[in-house]
């Protein structure tokens, strides 16, 4: 895993936002694995200014998101399809029909899953799956005892991550206990998987992530077997890392070529 640790958010963004654009501009019909929560939104404006001033485009790029509450319609103001519109599809040029966000009013939702895995495979798989981490090391909505190899499909929530995602409903008894997620094993087929994490909060999942056992308690460290990780995190997530001094020497010392990250693209 390659370990890239940022001043603070906004370059850390930045440098996250660096990477995508690198990978449409070498690969306009890129398929991106896409994640929502507080931690890709600034990644986000960057693509959304690299899109306008820089002329960005994603009119040929597939999407893929990771996750999405059971029973909320795309229209519900928490639900994931409306964070994306909110936060890029409605400020790029990507086409609505290559778009894809697990429906979680879906009737039948093992087959729709079935789809799903079957849509991500029709594309050719995710070139760059975005992530971010939960507290407790989740990814995607893939909670602690998730399997390792699991698929699309659907999932509990722990009640610290409805107490965590309180804040986008506006009630905690609105927030549904029951979401359609990506698997571990379907986010580990991604060609790369670029994980952001910022501040203080995150800095024991980052921990544990890179430096811990590879367990199904904490999934996100399942990344550790990825041929292609790269973690970009602020020095407040950094904060509880054994060798960071080690992370910085690496990425302070790349060879040019190898700049922003040292994992081939496509
Ligand atoms: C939710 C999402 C994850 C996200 C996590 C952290 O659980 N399903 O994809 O990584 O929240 O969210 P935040 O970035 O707001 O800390």
């Amino acid at each position: 895993m390659e370990v890239i640790i940022q001043p603070d958010l906004r370059s850390g963004a930045a440098l996250g936002a660096c990477i995508m654009e690198r990978l449409i501009r070498t690969k306009p019909n890129a398929v991106l694995g896409l994640a929502t929560g507080s931690t890709p939104v600034a990644l986000y404006c960057e693509l959304i200014r690299m899109h306008r001033e820089g002329g960005l485009d994603f009119s040929q790029v597939t999407t893929f998101n990771l996750d999405e509450y059971v029973g909320l319609a795309a229209k519900h103001p928490a639900s994931y399809h409306h964070f994306m519109n909110e936060n890029l599809f409605s400020h790029v040029n990507v086409r609505r029909d290559r778009i894809h966000i697990p429906d979680g009013t879906a009737k039948d939702i093992p087959a729709f899953c079935q789809e799903y895995e079957a849509a991500i495979s029709r594309a050719g798989g995710m070139d760059l799956q975005l992530l971010g981490i939960g507290h407790d090391g989740h990814i995607g909505f893939n909670e602690p005892s998730s399997s390792l190899a699991s698929r699309t499909r659907i999932k509990t929530l722990t009640e610290n991550t409805v107490a965590a995602n309180q804040r986008f409903f506006s009630s905690p008894q609105e927030v549904p206990q029951h979401v359609i997620t990506m698997g571990v094993g379907t986010i580990m087929e991604a060609r790369t998987c670029m994980l952001l994490a910022f501040g203080e909060g995150k800095a024991e999942a980052v921990a544990a992530m890179v430096e811990g056992p590879i367990t199904a308690m904490c999934p996100a460290s399942v990344l550790q077997l990825h041929p292609q990780a790269v973690l970009i995190i602020d020095e407040a997530a950094a904060g509880l890392l054994k060798r960071a001094d080690y992370y910085r020497r690496v990425y302070a010392n790349k060879p040019s070529f190898q700049q922003f990250s040292s994992f081939t693209l496509g």
